[in-house]
């Protein structure tokens, strides 16, 4: 007797086996975590923190509601968020001083505004949103998720296939999708500046995405490294915020000649938010002039502003900024904290600061080292 095997009807059998795969590997994590879970559900479920942030949306509270944790591991990445933007501003006139006393950064007069430096921040904060979230799944932290079930997602050819996915990635698809769920909704209006914050959100969100990490371990007899097994980690956000610096430096800026009218041709239209068929009016239709020479996919990951920056140089609570009066400033540099710059024409004095650093080290055997306390003299130029 001749079989005769359709290839439809395989399909079920196909269909069958990946889910069975599947299953095995998204629920490996949450037997992993099923103790942890146990005893801490309490935590995962203390809504406190939904209560006592100010400046949430409506949706974003209705969201915090159904999941705490997350909201809570949201709330610390975009506290490091701050504390990433004062490091890499702190040469700045604007030395984001985005207030840190409220754990709501989007609160803060930057991100009403439409600067090169709001768009630098809404990419950090988004980015940090899905790099602290994506961590904290995989460190059990988040009832709701665990590893990343896709560990074999790896580009295929630009790395080298000599090891096994193991141990536990960190989960980005679900750092990616609170992030916009959770920022994303706080742009409700569909003007120009809802468009450009949604875009950026976008930019911070795909950092991570590109620049995922591959963390290994050595397994064999003493290091032989036979077997490799290998884990995806988020960057850091130092690395995240170097490279949003980086982006902020080259932002593009959105005026009227280059908001689409659909008249223009000849030129690269960037669209966001690609795939939300349900709200058309959402999306930001964008023309940028041949002339800067950028391709499609270089105008996704760039940051748009709309609004030109003041000085920074006198006090403005309106923007944010503190002014730079009493801000030290170096004689010698050549970046933005030269003192030229920095005072604004001002001028500067030079004071004597005494700082005391360890100094005199003595290594003690075994295994301790003491050191003296140095007071060391210095002049530092501090702007009138
Ligand atoms: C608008 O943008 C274009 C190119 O980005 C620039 O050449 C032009 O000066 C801008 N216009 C205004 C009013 O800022
Ligand atoms: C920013 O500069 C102001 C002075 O203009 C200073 O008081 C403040 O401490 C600085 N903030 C940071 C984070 O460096
Ligand atoms: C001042 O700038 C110079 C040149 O960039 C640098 O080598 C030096 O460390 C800076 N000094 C301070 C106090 O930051
Ligand atoms: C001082 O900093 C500004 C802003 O970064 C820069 O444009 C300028 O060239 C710098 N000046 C000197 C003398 O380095």
């Amino acid at each position: 007797m001749r079989m005769i095997l359709y290839p439809w009807a395989i399909l079920p059998a196909v269909y069958f086996l990946l889910i069975g795969v599947r299953s095995k590997i998204a629920h490996s994590p949450d037997n992993y975590y099923i103790s942890k879970q146990s005893t801490l559900s309490s935590a995962f479920r203390d809504t406190t923190v939904c209560r006592t942030i100010p400046g949430l949306t409506k949706a974003q509270v209705e969201l915090c509601y159904r999941q705490p944790d997350t909201t809570e591991m949201a709330l610390q990445g975009l506290e490091q968020s701050v504390k990433e933007c004062q490091q890499q501003f702190a040469t700045h006139r604007w030395n984001c001083s985005i207030s840190t006393k409220s754990r709501n950064p989007h609160t803060s007069v930057m991100f009403q505004k439409g600067y090169r430096e709001s768009a630098f921040v809404y990419a950090l904060s988004s980015a940090a949103v899905v790099m602290n979230v994506a961590r904290a799944c995989s460190q059990g932290f988040i009832i709701s998720c665990g590893c990343d079930p896709n560990k074999q997602n790896m580009k295929k050819g630009s790395e080298d296939f000599t090891f096994k996915w193991g141990g536990c990635s960190h989960n980005l698809q679900y750092g990616i999708r609170f992030s916009k769920q959770f920022l994303d909704s706080r742009e409700k209006a569909s003007d120009i500046q809802s468009k450009i914050n949604l875009h950026n959100n976008q930019v911070g969100r795909l950092v991570i995405k590109n620049n995922m990490q591959i963390k290994c371990k050595c397994h064999g007899v003493s290091g032989s490294c036979e077997l490799k097994t290998c884990w995806r980690q988020v960057p850091d956000i130092k690395q995240i915020g170097k490279i949003l610096k980086d982006r902020y430096e080259k932002a593009i800026l959105v005026n009227h000649s280059n908001l689409g009218n659909g008249k223009q041709k000849n030129q690269n239209r960037i669209t966001t938010t690609k795939k939300k068929r349900k709200k058309p009016q959402a999306r930001l239709k964008l023309w940028v002039t041949p002339d800067n020479k950028m391709k499609k996919k270089d105008l996704v990951q760039s940051l748009l502003f709309y609004q030109r920056s003041p000085t920074f140089c006198e006090k403005d609570l309106n923007a944010d900024a503190l002014g730079t009066i009493g801000r030290q400033c170096n004689r010698t540099s050549t970046g933005p904290d030269n003192c030229s710059s920095l005072c604004c024409g001002r001028g500067y004095n030079l004071q004597r600061i005494v700082r005391t650093e360890k100094c005199k080290c003595r290594f003690i055997w075994c295994c301790q080292v003491e050191c003296q306390d140095c007071s060391i003299e210095e002049w530092v130029a501090i702007c009138n």
